[in-house]
């Protein structure tokens, strides 16, 4: 398949990039390299992970429609895998802004160019978030998602309306993945694990929210690039599905083993943040039926795969 890939500078998209290509799939990337966090991570991940791999590189903004057509012009797509987006729930507090352009004026451009392009295939990436502070635990797709507690929340649900609509109307095979917190070598450096790896390297104090008592289903990229992977195989006509772990760990349970690696750190405990929920796990069973998707990377491995890539990277 041709395959265009958003984001694919970014830390989900390079992972499924390598696995795409290696499944000799053409793929080309398209990313604006935006500096909400380290630039230098995102053009490594382009030149040195991605190194010997063959794929076209563009750097484009996807809330520019224009360059977005220039691309599509020169290639005819199988598929867009759409993993571009403003992410982080925290700042999308203080920026809503970039989210409303990137998320939803962005998304809407590529179910555009799926449309004019007869792109039938739309796999996109959505978030746990959308469950905003729902009880029921653990989080399944046939609950409602109507009460988002922050905006970014309130945009990747927007995304799944989007892609709905353009299903229904165009006939576009679309395929929401419900991500839940992704980690792993080449990761996010605004997300716990890379933060407090980041924090004790510069011997600064760790603030812990909700005084560590935080819940999260902490997911291993390997089977998160496994998940899409499959979602791209199959020819669904409309699937929003949940990719996680489905074991909530204690954010105290990744602080004791990042201490393993990384010694003893200082703490700041804090209240909970406004926008952040207390709590995320996921009911996986549609995902193993419908994708196969069977989660295999522990916690303790995967953090221990993680120290060993940020050990290197920064040369510790
Ligand atoms: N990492 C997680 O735990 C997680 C959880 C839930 C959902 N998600 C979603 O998965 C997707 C990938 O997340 P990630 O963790 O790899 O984030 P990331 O920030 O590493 O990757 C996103 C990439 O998109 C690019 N981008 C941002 N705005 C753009 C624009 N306007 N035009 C072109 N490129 C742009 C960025 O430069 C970045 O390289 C996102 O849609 C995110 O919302 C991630």
């Amino acid at each position: 398949m041709k395959i265009l890939i958003t984001g694919g500078a970014g830390f989900i998209g390079a992972h499924a990039a390598k696995k795409l290509i290696e499944e000799k799939n053409e793929i080309v990337i398209v990313d604006n390299l935006n500096d909400y966090y380290d630039v230098k991570l995102k053009k490594d991940r382009l030149k040195i992970f991605l190194a010997g791999l063959k794929f076209k590189f563009f750097k484009a903004d996807i809330a520019n429609y224009r360059q977005l057509e220039n691309i599509s012009a020169k290639h005819k797509f199988d598929c867009i895998l759409h993993l571009a987006a403003q992410a982080g729930v925290r700042y999308s507090l203080t920026n809503p802004w970039i989210y409303e352009k990137t998320n939803v004026a962005g998304t809407l451009n590529l179910l555009e160019l799926a449309k004019i392009h007869k792109i039938k295939k739309f796999v996109f990436a959505s978030s746990s978030s959308v469950y905003g502070g729902n009880a029921k635990l653990p989080f399944s797709e046939t609950d409602s998602v109507d009460k988002p507690l922050s905006f970014y929340a309130a945009t990747k649900k927007s995304c799944e309306l989007l892609a709905y609509a353009y299903h229904g109307l165009y006939g576009i095979k679309a395929c929401g993945l419900r991500f839940f917190t992704v980690y792993g070598p080449w990761g996010r450096p605004d997300m716990a694990c890379f933060k407090f790896a980041d924090l004790i390297r510069k011997n600064q104090p760790v603030e812990i929210y909700n005084f560590g008592k935080m819940k999260r289903d902490f997911t291993y990229i390997d089977d998160i690039v496994a998940g899409i992977a499959s979602a791209i195989k199959n020819n669904f006509a409309y699937e929003i599905i949940n990719l996680g772990n489905s074991k909530p760990e204690k954010l105290e349970r990744l602080i004791f083993l990042l201490e393993k690696h990384l010694g003893k750190f200082k703490k700041k405990y804090l209240p909970m943040q406004a926008g952040d929920v207390a709590a995320t796990w996921a009911d996986i069973e549609k995902a193993g039926r419908l994708l196969n998707f069977n989660p295999a990377v522990s916690l303790e491995e995967g953090i221990k795969k993680f120290i060993a890539w940020y050990k290197n990277y920064y040369n510790i």
